[in-house]
């Protein structure tokens, strides 16, 4: 294993992606990057980072917004505590540390929102701590590379690799560590052949010399996600829509949705629904089923659109305009597909 560090270094150095926070080694950079790339590809990310740096340019900044800006900067990344906990965090560097982003391991690692994976990435990559950084692109190419079969949902064998990583950990550990997950994002990839007769480390990669390389990494099949059945109704008056705000706890608390009930309605159960509430409407009729995936759960969503007669017959939601959806409320992407639906209506709607 010792063999692949200069070579995957070497690699590195030479052929690293441009990436807009890899232009300077600020932690709050890295940090907000790192953070946005947990569970979303890089092209993805790309965009978003520009925006969070040109709105919130330092930590003082991040610290000291409003939640709903925040949310909106993270619209459609997902996981939204993710940018709850960049702020809390912000806000603990502040007043723990003088705004300054804390260098050593631990105190990273106790900051809200930082795992093991991201204090060790901002740590080597920032102030060259040698600490390795185990995410599912390190564990494939490990595994491959010394052709080993134990389970990588395991803990005990993530942590065996981590160790056995620290105790080969050149001095410019940042580089080692973006080399190794940079190789299992672009050569070493997870669907479809790996890229081997490209590969800087291919000389010593036993699954290449073995062909076990589609074998690995072992996984234990995961538990079925839950699902949940839902009923959006699109409730439109003129050119606003009714929104309403999440719970203050659980999935998406806080956020924004459509109006929504707890199970799969019939286009006569939401008729017998409006009727029993004496929401009078113009115009009703279904629109699209969606089926959303989230990490634990599955959410199935059927729609109606439905044109009131009354805005006010409707309790505790708020009217914006399409505009104002845009700009200020943050909408996650489970609700995006309907969005998209109001959007054609109401351009069918001025058409006609
Ligand atoms: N994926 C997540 N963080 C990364 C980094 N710093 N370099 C390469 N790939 C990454
Ligand atoms: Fe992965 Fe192939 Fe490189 Fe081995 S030789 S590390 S399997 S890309």
């Amino acid at each position: 294993m010792k063999k692949i560090v200069n070579p995957l270094l070497n690699w590195y150095i030479q052929n690293q992606r441009f990436l807009p926070w890899r232009k300077d080694k600020n932690p709050y950079h890295i940090w907000v990057s790192e953070i946005m790339l947990q569970q979303t590809r890089i092209e993805a990310v790309i965009d978003y980072y520009y925006r969070f740096m040109k709105e919130l340019p330092t930590i003082e900044s991040l610290a000291n917004c409003s939640q709903d800006k925040l949310l909106k900067l993270w619209e459609g990344l997902g996981y939204y505590n993710r940018a709850r906990n960049l702020q809390k965090a912000a806000q603990m560097i502040l007043e723990k540390y003088n705004g300054q982003f804390p260098k050593s391991y631990e105190k990273i690692l106790a900051l809200p929102g930082i795992g093991e994976y991201t204090a060790s990435a901002i740590g080597s990559i920032c102030f060259s701590l040698k600490e390795a950084t185990v995410d599912g692109n390190v564990l494939r190419v490990y595994m491959r590379v010394n052709n080993c079969h134990d389970d990588i949902t395991n803990l005990k064998v993530k942590k065996q690799v981590r160790e056995k990583l620290i105790s080969i950990m050149p001095e410019d550990s940042g580089s080692f560590n973006q080399g190794l997950m940079e190789l299992g994002e672009t050569i070493c990839i997870p669907n479809g052949i790996p890229k081997c007769d490209i590969c800087p480390i291919q000389n010593y990669c036993k699954a290449f010399s073995k062909k076990t390389y589609l074998e690995l990494p072992v996984k234990s099949i995961k538990k079925e996600k839950a699902e949940e059945f839902y009923t959006i109704l699109l409730f439109l008056y003129q050119n606003k829509v009714a929104i309403c705000r999440r719970n203050e706890s659980g999935l998406l608390h806080n956020l924004w949705q459509f109006f929504s009930l707890p199970s799969s309605m019939t286009l006569l159960q939401v008729k017998e629904y409006l009727n029993t509430n004496h929401i009078e409407y113009q115009q009703l009729k279904k629109s699209i089923h969606y089926v959303h995936i989230f990490t634990h759960k599955k959410w199935n969503m059927n729609s109606y659109i439905i044109f009131l007669k009354n805005p006010n017959q409707i309790q505790s939601v708020t009217w914006v305009t399409l505009e104002e959806l845009e700009e200020i409320y943050a909408l996650p992407g489970a609700f995006q597909p309907f969005k998209k639906v109001i959007i054609e209506e109401m351009i069918n709607d001025d058409e006609a």
